[in-house]
């Protein structure tokens, strides 16, 4: 008779098997390769950090933290849940930046609390709409999407333009986003209801459509990564 008939573990995996500590952490091990194989050597390559920012890491000093009456239109952009079907996400393909532009840079974001970088596309992406139409264009469009684009199945939002900004809220609003780690100085924080006085939501949701994507400076035909 061997050993096998008997319960008594006899090779190093029967011991395994039935001891379910020594299983679970085993097999957390062997998981954890494949994703220390990967993630590990990024902390120490100099060109993860150059590659996915920038060579020219100055050049990057251009994003900001958006104006009070950006930042407004920002909040109402959320509030209206024009993320829901517009990503602000443009990926590292051809078809992405043929169609878009640049791919998303990671620093472009840094001082949106939340991202709004989207999963959706029932519309296009917005990442680098700023520039892209006139404000007249934007006005008319979230007035009526129809009256500019035909076929659009984009909803109406009339009522941004008879609606105001509230001047008092922004300053809170400004300080919340210095909590988050967006560098406002106490001077753009008291300047905050100044700035977005009498504005209409729908001039803050323009400002904020106008600057997406246009805070770095790409050189037009040379890839950052050269
Ligand atoms: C139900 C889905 C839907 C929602 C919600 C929506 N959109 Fe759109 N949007 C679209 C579609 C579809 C298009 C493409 C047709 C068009 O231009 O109207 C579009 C186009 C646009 C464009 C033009 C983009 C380009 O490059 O031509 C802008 C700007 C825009 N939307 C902004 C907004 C804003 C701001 C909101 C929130 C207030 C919003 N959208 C909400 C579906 C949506």
């Amino acid at each position: 008779m061997s050993d096998h008939n008997s319960n008594k573990p006899v090779t190093f995996q029967e011991k395994l098997e039935k001891n379910i500590w020594a299983l679970v952490l085993a097999t957390a091990l062997v998981v954890s390769v494949g994703g220390i194989v990967e993630i590990v050597p990024l902390f120490y390559l100099k060109t993860t950090f150059e590659d996915q920012v920038h060579p020219n890491y100055e050049e990057l000093k251009t994003v900001r933290p958006y104006t009070a009456l950006e930042l407004a239109g920002r909040d109402i952009y959320q509030r209206e849940g024009c993320y829901l079907c517009h990503s602000q996400m443009i990926r590292p393909f051809r078809d992405e930046k043929d169609r878009y532009g640049h791919y998303s840079l990671a620093v472009e974001s840094k001082y949106d609390h939340p991202f709004q970088w989207g999963s959706k596309r029932t519309g296009p992406d917005l990442a680098r709409v700023g520039g892209k139409y006139s404000d007249a264009w934007h006005i008319q469009h979230l007035h009526n999407p129809r009256s500019v684009v035909p076929e659009s199945v984009m909803p109406s939002y009339p009522w941004l333009e008879h609606a105001t900004i509230d001047g008092a809220g922004m300053e809170k609003r400004l300080r919340a986003m210095k909590v988050l780690g967006v560098p406002y100085t106490d001077e753009q924080i008291k300047n905050a209801p100044a700035a977005v006085e009498g504005k209409t939501e729908m001039q803050a949701l323009v400002a904020y459509l106008q600057v997406l994507g246009t805070m770095v400076h790409f050189e037009p035909g040379r890839s950052y990564r050269e």
